[in-house]
């Protein structure tokens, strides 16, 4: 029997795997069912990645890259950032990981001391709490309700905040809600931060690209410039090219660059 750390103890299983595999079993009965669990797109990996990653692997590239991913790659996103989100980074300003919640995990491990607070934003992204919780932190939730269309409010922001707040948690557009933040929200709330040296604002924007209606996305950091030195960018190829099982990376943003 293998014995769990009790780091796991307040963790439970997660409710949208749970929501998806529900959804699968209806559906091998025969059931008409939406799923709004895991959040897959409802389309494939467009088969120009597909081939780039296998001819990727049929070159050899299957070995142990830079722990920071390759500089190929790292030019590649310096580039996505500045062309989709007028952020500019120098290439030694990010890392390449395995994912998403890799990379908040990896942060949140390497800053949180016990007890750090920090901010959710609520409803969100259940794994963020789960994140917090096995490092020790204390996660600290922030009501963001319908009537201000789910977006976190300065106010509310100012409330929240203590001398034990490490990070906050921003993911623009939201999940699940669906919050999209205008320019000037993300001023107003960054006027706040600008007073709380402690605070580190950690901005998942992984479904960036996942906006209706002419919607056009900004960055926290492109927007709050003079924060830029404490905020992390968060981001992926998971949600916006249908990734969610396959690390190829490397092969969509380096066509993209060319
Ligand atoms: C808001 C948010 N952040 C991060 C992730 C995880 O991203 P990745 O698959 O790149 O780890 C998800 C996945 O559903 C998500 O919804």
């Amino acid at each position: 029997m293998i014995a769990l750390s009790s780091r796991l103890d307040p963790v439970k299983p997660s409710a949208s795997a749970w929501v998806s595999q529900a959804a699968n079993e209806a559906r091998s009965r025969g059931e008409d069912v939406i799923d709004l669990g895991l959040g897959e797109r409802d389309f494939d990996t467009p088969e120009h990645i597909k081939h780039a990653a296998h001819a990727a692997d049929m070159a050899g590239q299957t070995k142990y890259p830079p722990t920071s991913g390759t500089l190929a790659l790292r030019k590649a996103v310096a580039d996505k950032l500045r062309r989709e989100k007028d952020l500019a980074h120098g290439v030694d300003e990010f890392i390449v990981a395995n994912g998403a919640k890799q990379v908040i995990f990896n942060a949140m491990r390497a800053t949180l001391e016990d007890g750090d607070e920090v901010l959710l934003c609520a409803p969100y992204f259940g794994q963020y709490k789960d994140i917090v919780l096995i490092l020790g932190g204390r996660p600290v939730t922030i009501p963001c309700v319908a009537e201000n269309r789910f977006r976190l409010q300065p106010g509310d922001l100012v409330r929240a905040i203590t001398a034990r707040t490490r990070w906050i948690i921003l993911n623009l557009p939201s999940n699940p809600a669906g919050a999209v933040y205008s320019d000037d929200d993300l001023r107003s709330l960054g006027v706040v931060l600008a007073d709380h040296p402690q605070v580190m604002i950690l901005s998942d924007e992984i479904d960036e690209h996942i906006l209706f209606n002419g919607r056009k996305f900004r960055s926290f950091a492109a927007i709050n410039s003079d924060l830029k030195d404490r905020t992390l960018t968060v981001n992926g190829v998971s949600k916006t090219y249908a990734m969610t099982g396959i690390a190829s990376a490397v092969a969509q943003l380096e066509k993209e660059s060319n």
